[in-house]
């Protein structure tokens, strides 16, 4: 089959791809090979079709986070003592969702039963390279590649020995001479097998292949009396290894940044039990805040009235009004980053009644409206303490990208996300976005419009686009 260039691909599949990918800690090609598994199989809905550009109206393909194994292991099992470790490696990797289909060499199944295996996989498990049943169609090809990670567990000096000298002539080395997998080796012999020279050799070849060993360990030998270096490594530990290489930890390109956030509505009080207010919900900052957080940003969330939960590992400031908005905002900084996204009300009640306020027939009591302080307008145009990057919300009914390039000019930021909130929309309240980012490049105003995502999508996103410009770092785990 030919290869794919993700970079050759059209930006909206692009961003696709990347938010997806992120999402489930996959590299890019791996989610590609997941999609079209799916696809195959007829598990996914299909793809919605891109365009290029991405216009506001386009739909991204929703996720389906959860609902599949995550990611596949085809475990072999090699002739050693320690096999019967691998038994408790299948438990450990399926609490990890991670299904494992299971290969038993001819040596193994003197130490452990395919039924054992099969009983705890809930798979049916290979033994034979020539196995009629699955070979009419390449078997051991398809167990080589429909899987994310090869792990051999115990890799016995045999196997390791075949292996660095590429033979297959039995299921599992047929199985890794063929694959294109990551392969994750758990040698596990005798200390003099383990240090002879042959084994060394076979080490130093296997690891210059890009082969992962994890282990052995130094400790007791099932033989009587016998100690050293080559007792495999403990299931959980192989698990451990295992879950590294599926799924890398994300890259934190926000690490030593402060990044200060506003969400959420304020209240304006009109009197100790009334106030006024609009319909923010506070979804889309929250999201920012803790995406930012997962990249690794000291994150400072000022918060409007909101009924959402913290975001865990940022400092939370809950407050009601503007002005306490404002007040929280200043004693934050300095901030490296910041970001706006709050719904702050324009107007107060100028005359806030300090007693309920009476209801008297024929009469309306006289509230007389002043303007807030202007939070995005105020800190972008601090002398010394402007974060180097200020980041506005739009939040527009008509004319959507004129207004929010005028509110660019206007209130001195660098960039602004415009989101139409008419109420057909739904993005009040709402989970999803359709958000356009407005920003300066070379004394043009720049438009990039991104199709329609859910406000966790958005915040990744964004956040994607502040790291890139703040420190020149992606967000996507290193393929
Ligand atoms: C009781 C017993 C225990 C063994 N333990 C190990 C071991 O821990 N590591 C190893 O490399 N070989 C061990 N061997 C030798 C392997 O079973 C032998 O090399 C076999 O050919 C390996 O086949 P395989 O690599 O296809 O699984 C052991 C043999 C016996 C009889």
């Amino acid at each position: 089959m030919a290869s794919l260039t993700i970079r050759k691909l059209d930006d909206a599949v692009k961003t696709y791809l990347r938010l997806r990918s992120a999402k489930n800690h996959r590299s890019v090609e791996e989610e590609v090979r997941v999609i079209l598994r799916e696809l195959i199989e007829g598990r996914e809905e299909p793809l919605t079709p891109f365009s290029a550009p991405p216009t506001p109206s386009a739909t991204a393909t929703p996720q389906r986070i959860g609902a599949l194994p995550e990611a596949s292991v085809t475990l072999i099992i090699g002739g050693g003592i320690a096999a019967y470790k691998s038994l408790d490696l299948i438990r450990r990797l399926k609490e990890r969702r991670i299904e494992v289909r299971c290969v038993l060499t001819k040596a193994a199944q003197q130490f452990v039963t395919p039924l054992a295996v099969s009983a705890l996989s809930h798979e049916r498990v290979y033994t034979d390279l020539f196995d009629p049943q699955s070979e009419f169609d390449a078997g051991h090809i398809r167990l080589a590649r429909e899987c994310d990670l090869i792990v051999v567990a115990p890799a016995t000096a045999d196997l390791m020995a075949k292996m660095a000298n590429g033979h297959a002539d039995d299921l599992a080395s047929a199985i890794l001479l063929a694959t294109n997998r990551k392969i994750l080796l758990a040698p596990a012999m005798n200390p003099l097998m383990w240090n002879n020279a042959a084994t060394r050799r076979n080490v130093t070849q296997l690891q210059r292949d890009g082969v992962v060993l994890i282990g052995p360990n130094s400790g007791e030998m099932a033989e009587a009396g016998e100690a050293g270096v080559g007792r495999m490594s403990e299931a959980i530990e192989i698990a451990t290894a295992a879950e590294r290489l599926l799924r890398p930890p994300m890259p934190k390109p926000l690490a030593g940044k402060r990044v200060l956030i506003t969400a959420g509505p304020t209240h304006e009080p009109i009197d100790p039990v009334r106030y006024i207010a609009n319909r923010s919900s506070g979804k889309q900052g929250f999201a920012i805040a803790a995406a930012a957080q997962a990249a690794g940003a000291e994150v400072i969330l000022v918060s409007g009235p909101v009924d959402l939960g913290d975001p865990a590992g940022v400092t939370v400031k809950h407050v009601e009004s503007a002005r306490q908005m404002l007040e929280q905002v200043q004693a934050a900084l300095p901030a490296d980053i910041a970001i706006f996204a709050a719904a702050v009300a324009d107007w107060r009640v100028a005359n806030e009644g300090e007693q309920k306020l009476k209801k008297t027939a024929g009469s309306m009591p006289p509230l007389q409206l002043v303007e807030n302080p202007d939070i995005l307008a105020t800190i972008s145009r601090l002398a010394d303490k402007r974060p180097p990057l200020v980041i506005g919300f739009a939040a527009e009914t008509e004319h959507l990208i004129d207004n929010a390039k005028t509110k660019l000019a206007r209130k001195g930021c660098d960039w602004i996300v415009a989101n139409d909130v008419s109420p057909a929309t739904g993005v009040m309240g709402g989970d999803r976005n359709t958000v356009h980012l407005i920003s300066r490049k070379d004394g043009e105003i720049a438009v990039d419009s991104w199709p329609v995502m859910t406000k966790e999508q958005v915040a990744i996103e964004l956040v994607a686009h502040i790291a890139k410009s703040a420190t020149g770092k992606s967000l996507e785990p290193a393929s």
